[in-house]
């Protein structure tokens, strides 16, 4: 990773290569560019796409990597651990300000994202020393049965923008305690963010060629070559996060070599507020879910789901404090969101506006690009150099809408009316999705009824949609994923594989179901005469 001193005001631009077999290497494709998102002057990355060849070279290159990295006892490999928790801890506030420069979050939320992979290294660094396996007794004597985690070999691993270096750390950490080599293809929107992060595992003492880094976009590029490493038997593990048509693609490649992804897939995500709930506490969680992030986290809320008697208020509360939104550059500490990510998120955002219209929904407030300096009261990015959108409200939607049923990375919010409790909870689970979902009541039977019911894999009570913590099981049902789950102890059966073995010490040969069978059974009893007489 080199740097260029480019002219006042900007940083550096991190010159970035590849990694794999425990070397730099420059790659022979094109150079892709990634510019800030709050202004297109600032090139922050540039980085090689990576062709099909050096992927296939890195995948080979990890499998000798990973024989002796599985040999390492998992203590020695959670030390590494422990010392990537100092480093991310000592450069947080460094990291934190590039994740802002590349991808554009608000500096407050940037430190929670560094501080969410901090947190998955402390979690794992503790798991090194546990890893358990089982002791089971044995039906037979002189027999002992364990079980063991084994690692699966070669990890290949694709991830999104949108938490560039938490949710890498919610697939690499694990992976990575658990004894296997992984080769990563981060998102064209945070190479810079990935190198950071390598370059911490490195500092960290990580055994070179344990983790490898491929660059490049994912569609007939670096990701897809990976992808095709699965039929090529070269690699054990596809663990991705991003859209759903990609997962499935994904899932279909995995399946027909009979392994198992992991897939954190998208989201349509459900905040209902019944009649008795703390409206203003409501609003709250809504406002964050809606729009915290530009609404750009697969956990961001899709429709706001909201009883008739509440209605009116929370739709007074909602559209005030969205219209007092502070949009703008993110380095600037008073910003709630700032701008998309890429173009291809502002697309579909501004595309699903008339997309509503159609559908019959009606806007109360017209999200839309922001295209000039005095479009909003308080913004305080730059309009001709960022790619920044106001704040979308749809009313009047009901769930057959197109925008009700599709994900859309952006600052918009459906309000979908209901009448009580079945009506909130029919609407809420009436997506293919199922990733995460709230409900804010008073009514701890509703609570109840609603974690019992509503098809997601996550649900918060009185809480908003997002913000799940890092020792948690964080995935989704439906198109949100195949089952599978990140984070805390259930993500290590995503990343080992269990032997049995049984140890025999008999001295003879013992055959389970068959030498311990008793050969005689009991005399069958006449019960008759000790059964009362019938009358
Ligand atoms: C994502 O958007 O892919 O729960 C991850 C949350 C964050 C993680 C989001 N802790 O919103």
């Amino acid at each position: 990773m080199q740097t260029r001193e480019q002219s006042a005001p900007f940083p550096h631009t991190l010159l970035l290569g590849n990694f794999y077999g425990g070397k730099p290497r420059r790659g022979s494709g094109a150079q892709f560019e990634r510019r800030n998102p709050a202004n297109h002057h600032d090139l922050v990355s540039l980085a090689p796409e990576t062709t099909a060849d050096e992927v296939r070279a890195a995948c080979i290159a990890a499998r000798d990597a990973a024989q002796a990295w599985a040999r390492t006892p998992a203590p020695q490999r959670a030390e590494v651990l422990g010392r990537l928790v100092f480093i991310l801890t000592q450069d947080k506030e460094q990291l934190a300000r590039f994740v802002a420069r590349e991808i554009g979050k608000p500096l407050r939320e940037a430190r929670g994202s560094v501080q969410e992979a901090i947190d998955t290294a402390v979690f794992f660094q503790s798991e090194g020393r546990r890893l358990y396996g089982q002791t089971i007794p044995s039906e037979l004597a002189d027999k002992e049965l364990f079980t063991y985690r084994r690692p699966l070999g070669v990890v290949g691993v694709i991830t999104a923008g949108n938490f560039p270096l938490a949710v890498p750390s919610w697939k690499i950490i694990p992976a990575i305690l658990c004894g296997n080599a992984v080769v990563w293809k981060p998102s064209d929107d945070a190479p810079g963010c990935a190198a950071l992060f390598f370059r911490a595992w490195q500092r960290a003492g990580l055994p070179p060629g344990v983790l490898s880094i491929v660059h490049g976009p994912g569609k007939d590029s670096a990701g897809q070559f990976l992808i095709e490493q699965v039929d090529a038997g070269l690699l054990n593990k596809v663990s991705f996060t991003g859209s759903t048509a990609v997962g499935r693609k994904i899932g279909e490649i995995c399946g027909r070599n009979l392994q198992q992804p992991s897939l954190e897939l998208g989201g349509k995500n459900p905040l209902v507020i019944l009649a008795d709930a703390d409206l203003d506490l409501a609003v709250d969680g809504a406002l964050w879910a809606a729009f915290g992030t530009a609404g750009q986290r697969c956990t961001s809320a899709g429709n706001l789901i909201v009883d008739r008697r509440a209605m009116p208020l929370v739709k007074e509360k909602l559209v005030r404090r969205t219209r007092a939104l502070r949009i703008g550059d993110p380095s600037n500490p008073d910003v709630d969101y700032g701008p998309m990510i890429n173009q291809r998120f502002m697309d579909a955002f501004v595309a699903q506006r008339e997309t509503g219209l159609d559908d019959g929904a009606e806007l109360l407030l017209d999200g839309r690009r922001i295209l000039a300096q005095d479009e909003r009261e308080g913004f305080s990015g730059d309009a001709r150099l960022g790619l920044y959108a106001s704040p979308r409200i749809f009313d009047k939607v009901t769930m057959n809408m197109r925008i009700a049923q599709e994900e859309c990375f952006g600052p918009t919010i459906n309000l979908v009316e209901v009448d009580g409790f079945e009506q909130a909870l029919s609407a809420a689970n009436a997506t293919p999705y199922g990733l995460s979902s709230a409900i804010y009541t008073r009514d701890a039977h509703a609570m109840l009824r609603f974690k019992e019911e509503i098809s997601a894999g996550m649900t918060s009570i009185n809480n908003s949609t997002t913000g799940a913590e890092a020792h948690l099981p964080f995935g989704g049902n439906g198109w949100s994923g195949n089952g599978t789950r990140e984070s805390g102890i259930w993500v290590l059966d995503a990343y080992t594989r269990w032997q049995a073995v049984n140890v025999d010490l008999s001295g003879k040969l013992q055959k389970a179901q068959i030498d311990n069978v008793p050969t005689t059974l009991p005399e069958a009893v006449d019960l008759e005469p000790i059964l009362p007489a019938r009358r």
